[in-house]
């Protein structure tokens, strides 16, 4: 039933490193708005690129049907891009400037002042800040890497730890073909929420996480036992944050534009190299990569992105902002968008998954 609410028209954007699930919360906050509240919605393509540029897409039923099953982001988007920080080049040095300002006029010439913002720690930041500058907005939580502060899952994540899973099962039998050490590593940034499940779900020996510095003595002898005891391959998976005892993080680029520039990667390679060395047995790496940020969203991304957005819609209706939608024991609750905005949640030793690891025998690389 369509109701007569104050705001009349949302805009809807999705920032950061896509994941599949975007387009799911895209269909279900267009759903909300028109179907239930009679609100418009346009979309901002690019994250907040588009909006420095001040472009704008009509969002309806037609043009979002079909979409709630496909991965990426029909509006596209910029994990490099924020109005606080804008790269110029004046007089042959580049500096950075504030175009926050600007962005707040191109809502008000859209007639435009409430925002819905899909995003990680990042986005989430540049959307308090828009809501520091008075602009009414609600932050939905999405990244494969799940390390969102204030909730328990964010959108992509499910769908990241199945394509995760669904290649440790194919390696489980190459690997024991050749009587080989597979080592996986995954995307997570610091947190080492994909590796867990993954490694959980996957059915690894040994999972490097972040949150725990590992020894490759250890992890070596662990996986020799192993060998001459039960098993005669076995599968390693390893978060690209996850670094040796007194080691650091292998970074594979920075990215000077970016808010948050360092991208990791290749620790897996090493990691493959070292154990090769220790246990003299064959070994070989592979980096899923982008391959899980990739494809249709499974069944729970999809649940949980309709659930956000109808969330999300409403807390617009509620005249509740600078807030954030949030999953916590099976519910969707409202906290303050601060609570998500660069801020990270990472595995703790109480967590029940870890535990879980540890239960089954699982190698962690702090102990043999
Ligand atoms: O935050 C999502 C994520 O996929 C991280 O897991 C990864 O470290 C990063 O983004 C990769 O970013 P880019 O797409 O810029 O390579």
């Amino acid at each position: 039933m369509k109701k007569n609410h104050p705001i009349k028209k949302i805009a809807l954007l999705t920032g950061g490193g896509d994941c599949p699930g975007l387009n799911s919360v895209i269909r279900a906050v267009v759903q909300s708005c028109i179907l239930e509240h009679g609100i418009q919605v346009v979309g901002i393509p690019d994250g907040f690129k588009g909006l420095l540029e001040n472009k704008f897409i009509p969002l309806d039923l037609l043009n979002t049907t079909g979409i709630l099953s496909k991965g990426g982001t029909i509006l596209g988007s910029s994990n490099v891009d924020t109005p606080f920080r804008v790269p110029v080049t004046k007089e042959g040095k580049k500096i950075y400037e504030d175009r926050s300002d600007e962005v707040v006029q191109h809502l008000k010439q859209e007639r435009v002042d409430t925002m819905i913002v899909v995003g990680g720690d990042g986005t989430q930041s540049i959307a308090h800040g828009m809501s520091q500058k008075g602009i009414k907005v609600v932050g939905i939580p999405k990244t494969i890497d799940n390390d969102l502060n204030g909730t328990e899952f964010t959108i992509g994540f499910y769908t990241a730890v199945t394509t995760a899973v669904e290649a440790l099962d194919k390696l489980h039998t190459t690997a024991e073909s050749h009587h080989r050490i597979m080592v996986v590593e995954v995307m997570g940034r610091n947190a080492g929420w994909i590796a867990l499940f993954a490694g959980l779900g996957g059915d690894a020996d040994v999972i490097l996480l972040p949150e725990i510095s590992f020894d490759l003595n250890k992890v070596g002898a662990y996986l020799n036992d192993l060998y001459h005891s039960r098993k005669k391959y076995s599968i390693v998976v390893v978060a690209e944050g996850a670094k040796p005892i007194g080691g650091d993080v292998v970074v594979s680029k920075i990215i000077e534009d970016s808010p948050e520039k360092i991208r990791l990667g290749g620790i897996g390679h090493r990691v493959a190299e070292q154990l090769e060395k220790i246990t003299g047995r064959e070994s070989r790496a592979i980096v899923l990569g982008h391959l899980l940020r990739g494809g249709a969203p499974e069944g729970f991304d999809r649940i949980l992105a309709s659930r956000f957005g109808v969330a999300a819609v409403q807390a617009v209706v509620e005249g509740k902002f600078d807030t954030m939608v949030a999953y916590r024991n099976d519910n969707v609750e409202l906290v303050p968008l601060e609570t998500g905005a660069g801020k990270n949640r990472f595995i703790s030793p109480e967590s029940p998954f870890l535990q879980t690891a540890r239960h089954r025998g699982i190698c962690l690389g702090d102990s043999i």
